[in-house]
């Protein structure tokens, strides 16, 4: 089968400058291109060089304004730079007139954060997430790939039909492995989906977090386990899931998954369905934030925009500021954060400080949901017996002649399902009961 010549850049080994234009009233996570720069850096860049500017809109060919277009254009050349990443979303016309005027390789946020996952994705499921990203975001730079081959001698005068057509037959294929991708990432989808429901008589709890905050080690030190552990962005692009045994509570399921960012692309997003189903499906969200971070708040709040663009903002959810240790020095800091944000768990993953009162939180939040009850029914009835195991914690089960009486703990929607049995007797009820766990 023919290849496929898409745009995948390899930024690895590249110097590069960095341009970043802001709209007015644009939110910004702190000093600008900070992340940016840290994006970079986990790509491989060298980053040279930054330029800014601040404007009402963008202009339209080349994003941004042409007197800021000339100082970038000495920078690059001052530097010999040759790359330039934008902080914004660029279109494919703006690129290649950028390219064109700058007479160097132009990528923007999305194709950077692109190739980052591309470098880090090893899971077969990771890896069709992010290739289906990167051909649709492709797609409509096809004909700029075209023309630039054609400008380096490939294509020429006599060449535009065989050009034309190429870029045709191009634009078909790349079409083609779109739809199939999607059917893959469906099946793929589906099946998490039953996985993650067959494991449902778990209660499970979520780790989710911009990139970098302490997932991975939360993950490790909650669970004894030995999760990979990087001090680079992007360091985990899959679920892993470890049980965790919950002082006071019990066994529960904890997943890491992949970290947020702010405006995470959104063809990303959509890859990653499947990934973020054990997130969709979790009963408890454990969100972490790095403490020690001058951006926390802004970070906090693009991991609740990636939640909100998912559906699943509603969640019940723990805050937990991690990284307290780094903070050692700078208690005013800490109180601030702990003003701001009342029901936070301040913790440190790395020294143990603050777990207790982290399982804590999570065995009360995790109790919000359950009853503890006892139900009296037949002898015979088997199947409510199972369903009281399957979906809940039997505690105890005592038999009379004709009776059995189980005192279980069960989730508080299968109450309905009870509530419609014949025969059965329920004692202890939500309305009358304070929990004790
Ligand atoms: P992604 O996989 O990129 O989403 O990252 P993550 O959220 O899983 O973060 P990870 O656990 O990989 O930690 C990132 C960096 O922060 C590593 O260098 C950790 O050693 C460090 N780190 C994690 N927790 C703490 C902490 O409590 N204190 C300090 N000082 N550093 C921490």
């Amino acid at each position: 089968m023919p290849q496929i010549q898409i745009r995948t850049e390899n930024a690895a080994g590249e110097v590069a400058v960095l341009a970043g234009v802001y709209l007015d009233g644009q939110r910004t996570t702190g000093e600008p291109l900070n992340e940016l720069a840290g994006l970079a850096e986990a790509a491989g860049v060298s980053v040279l060089a930054k330029i800014v500017q601040r404007r009402r809109k963008p202009e339209g060919a080349t994003y941004i304004g042409s007197g800021k277009l000339e100082e970038l254009k000495e920078l690059v050349d001052a530097n010999e730079a040759n790359l330039v990443i934008f902080d914004n979303d660029l279109a494919p016309g703006q690129t290649k007139n950028l390219e064109t005027a700058l007479n160097t390789k132009v990528i923007d946020r999305t194709e950077l954060i692109l190739d980052i996952f591309a470098s880090r994705a090893r899971t077969a499921e990771a890896r069709l997430a992010v290739e289906l990203a990167q051909l649709e975001y492709s797609l409509p730079r096809l004909k700029r790939m075209w023309t630039h081959l054609e400008r380096q001698g490939v294509g020429g005068v006599g060449l535009r039909g065989p050009g034309e057509k190429q870029l045709e037959v191009d634009r078909r294929l790349a079409q083609k492995r779109i739809l199939d991708l999607k059917a893959e990432l469906e099946n793929v989808y589906q099946r998490r989906q039953r996985e993650v429901k067959s494991r449902k008589t778990s209660r499970t709890v979520s780790l989710v977090g911009y990139t970098n905050a302490g997932k991975s080690t939360l993950l490790n030190k909650l669970t004894d386990s030995d999760v990979f552990v990087k001090d680079q962005l992007f360091a985990t692009l899959d679920t892993r899931t470890r049980r965790w045994n919950l002082p006071g509570w019990g066994p529960v399921l904890i997943s890491d998954t992949v970290g947020f960012i702010r405006d995470l692309p959104h063809h990303l997003v959509a890859g990653f369905r499947a990934t973020l189903e054990e997130v969709n499906q979790a009963d408890l969200l454990l969100h972490v934030a790095d403490a020690s971070s001058g951006e926390v708040n802004e970070q906090i709040a693009a991991v609740y925009d990636v939640l909100t663009e998912l559906g699943i903002n509603e969640k019940d959810t723990v805050l937990v500021l991690n990284k307290v240790d780094a903070l050692a020095d700078d208690e005013p800091a800490l109180s601030l954060l702990l003003q701001k944000y009342p029901s936070a768990v301040a913790v440190s993953a790395k020294t143990g400080s603050g777990l207790a009162a982290l399982t804590a939180a999570v065995s009360e939040a995790l109790s919000k949901e359950f009853c503890d009850i006892t139900v009296t029914m037949p002898i015979g009835n088997g199947r409510l017996a199972a369903l009281l195991a399957r979906e809940g914690e039997v505690l105890s089960t005592q038999y009379a002649e004709t009776s059995a009486t189980v005192h279980c703990r069960l989730p508080k929607h299968v109450l309905g399902v009870l509530k419609r049995e014949a025969d059965v007797q329920i004692t202890g009820l939500p309305a009358e009961q304070t929990p004790v766990w």
